[in-house]
């Protein structure tokens, strides 16, 4: 279906109008990080600043392993936030993702909003396109679309659910698996498959896998729900489709160790809010975490001094949890012993 800029301006504003409040959190289902108890070191036989939260993302060296997950692009507004937030990406040495390329697919000129190199040479930079728009443009216009803002990987999105909530949004997810294989194949940085509130199934994990692909961003269920965010953008039928799947999908937790049993490297995104739940993450077996609304939160509040406050936050709390389980690096943190309790288990049974 194709869909003209303003259109697309316009939903883009209302999905950041709608995303600055709590109202598009998941209502009932949780992350379920919180069935992930690590065990406590009464003898750490460390000292906090000895702690190193760096670790390697797709052949970059980030800081301390979190990414600013994708959010915007495509307007004014859109400009601000994707350059103040790769500007603070870039000095404390996190990932940056850039929110949907379709913007510049539907007008070049719109390329602008998505510049950020120039305010972040170094960063981990995440390019992003829906899977259904990959599906139609052949890789040279993906590869000039990822060379014009210099991504070092292309985060391609799955999003059926929220799609079929949209009223003018896509129905037909065919090809895809085919298309992710394509990419892999032809496009010259890496592929990133992503989900965008949703989780993914082993089964998923396993066919990206086959095809080549080897990162995925698993945006499990328990944090911002799309299908929450278009339900109130719906009226009608779509609106009470919504309301009925508003809870719909994968909590994060299960998500990340149904794609770290494919040997993929994950980012866990979807509901993180504190070194906790980074810390929990990794213990599952992601490598990174991704944080997208709270952020975003902390922006629209006080600008990008609240952001950076948000994130060092979280790095603190995550540096204090590894102390007090004894792990001096993020690869000690990923075998460290921990109990899985409740709901999670279940979830581990499929
Ligand atoms: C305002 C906003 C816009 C988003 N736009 C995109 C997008 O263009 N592409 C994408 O892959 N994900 C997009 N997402 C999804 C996030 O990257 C993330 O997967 C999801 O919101 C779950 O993370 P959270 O619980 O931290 O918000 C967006 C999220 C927000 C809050």
């Amino acid at each position: 279906m194709v869909k003209k800029r303003a259109e697309i301006a316009h939903q883009k504003n209302e999905h950041l109008d709608l995303c600055s409040t709590d109202s598009v959190a998941f209502r009932q289902r949780t992350t379920l990080l919180e069935d992930v108890q690590l065990l406590h070191q009464s003898l750490p036989e460390l000292s906090l600043d000895e702690i190193d939260l760096s670790v390697e993302l797709l052949g970059k060296r980030l800081k301390a392993p979190l990414v600013i997950a994708a959010m915007t692009g495509g307007t004014r507004k859109a400009l601000e936030i994707n350059t103040e937030l790769a500007a603070l990406a870039e000095s404390n040495g996190y990932g940056f993702g850039l929110g949907s390329q379709r913007a510049m697919l539907d007008s070049p000129k719109m390329a602008y909003t998505f510049r950020v190199r120039q305010r972040a040479p170094n960063v981990l930079l995440l390019g992003n396109i829906g899977v259904v728009q990959a599906r139609d443009c052949a890789t040279p216009v993906l590869e000039k679309l990822v060379h014009e803002v210099e991504a070092d990987a292309l985060c391609v999105h799955m999003n059926p659910a929220m799609e079929v909530i949209q009223r003018q949004g896509d129905r037909n997810f065919t090809r895809c698996i085919e298309t992710f294989a394509r990419l892999v194949r032809e496009l010259s940085i890496p592929v990133v498959a992503k989900e965008t509130g949703a989780g993914v199934s082993t089964e998923v994990a396993r066919r990206l896998s086959e095809i080549g692909v080897t990162t995925i961003d698993v945006s499990g269920a328990g944090g911002t729900s799309w299908v929450g965010v278009e339900a109130l953008r719906a009226q009608g039928e779509e609106r009470e489709l919504g309301e009925l799947l508003w809870d719909w999908g994968i909590p994060t937790a299960a998500s990340i160790v149904y794609a770290s049993r494919c040997s993929m490297n994950v980012i866990a995104t979807g509901g993180i809010h504190n070194g906790l739940d980074v810390a929990r993450s990794i213990a599952l077996g992601a490598t990174a975490a991704g944080i997208a609304r709270p952020i975003l939160q902390a922006f629209q509040k006080g600008g990008r001094t609240y952001a950076e406050d948000f994130l060092r936050r979280i790095k603190r709390e995550l540096a204090v949890v590894m102390l007090l389980c004894g792990v001096r690096t993020i690869a000690e943190l990923k075998r460290v012993p921990k109990v899985i309790l409740g709901e999670l288990r279940h979830w581990l049974n499929v």
